[in-house]
C-alpha cells in the first residue's frame, strides 16, 4: 500500500486493537463525516446472502433505505460489478434510488476480504460532481485500512 493519507492514518489509529465490526463502521463512517465536507450521508450497507441483499449498516445522515438488491442503484451495481462507483450525478444514473432527495453525487465503494463480498462503503454528497479522483483513491485505501479491522 502507498502511504497512508491523514485520513486514513486516522483510521488506522482510531480502530487500533477494536475488533467489534459494528463499532469499528459506526466510528469510520463518523470520521468521514467529519473530514469531507458537503456531504450529506456517509455509511455502509452489508450483504445479506440469504436475501441477495444489502442492509443497512452504519451511517451518519438522514434516515435511509434499509435493504437494495443486488444490482439495483449505485449501491447494488457497484457491489455486483466489484467496482467504484463515482457518479456526477445520480439523476442521470439509470436505477438511482434516492433514499435522501439531497443527494446529488454519490461515491460507492465495494468491501471484499479475501474473495467475501462484505458489503459497501456509500457517500453522499448534495453537490454535483463533489467526488474526484483523488477522493476515489482515497477511499479505496480507506476501506483497504478498514479491512485490516473487519471481517
Ligand atoms: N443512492 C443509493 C441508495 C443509498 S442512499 O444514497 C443512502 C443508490 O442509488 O444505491
Amino acid at each position: 500500500m502507498t502511504e497512508l493519507s491523514l485520513l486514513n492514518k486516522q483510521l488506522d489509529a482510531l480502530l487500533f486493537e477494536e475488533a467489534n465490526m459494528v463499532a469499528n463502521l459506526a466510528n469510520a463512517s463518523a470520521l468521514i463525516n467529519d473530514m469531507y465536507e458537503d456531504l450529506n450521508w456517509a455509511g455502509f450497507y452489508l450483504y445479506n446472502e440469504k436475501t441477495d441483499e444489502l442492509d443497512l449498516g452504519p451511517f451518519q445522515g438522514k434516515v435511509a433505505c434499509m435493504h437494495i438488491k443486488n444490482g439495483n442503484g449505485v449501491v447494488g451495481t457497484a457491489f455486483k460489478d466489484q467496482q467504484i462507483h463515482r457518479v456526477a450525478n445520480v439523476h442521470e444514473f439509470p436505477g438511482h434510488i434516492a433514499c435522501d432527495s439531497a443527494s446529488n453525487s454519490e461515491i460507492v465503494v465495494p468491501i471484499t476480504k479475501d474473495g467475501q463480498k462484505l458489503g459497501v462503503l456509500d457517500i453522499d454528497s448534495p453537490s454535483l460532481n463533489r467526488f474526484t479522483a483523488e477522493n476515489e483513491a482515497e477511499l479505496g485505501q480507506f476501506v483497504e485500512v478498514l479491512l485490516k479491522h473487519i471481517g
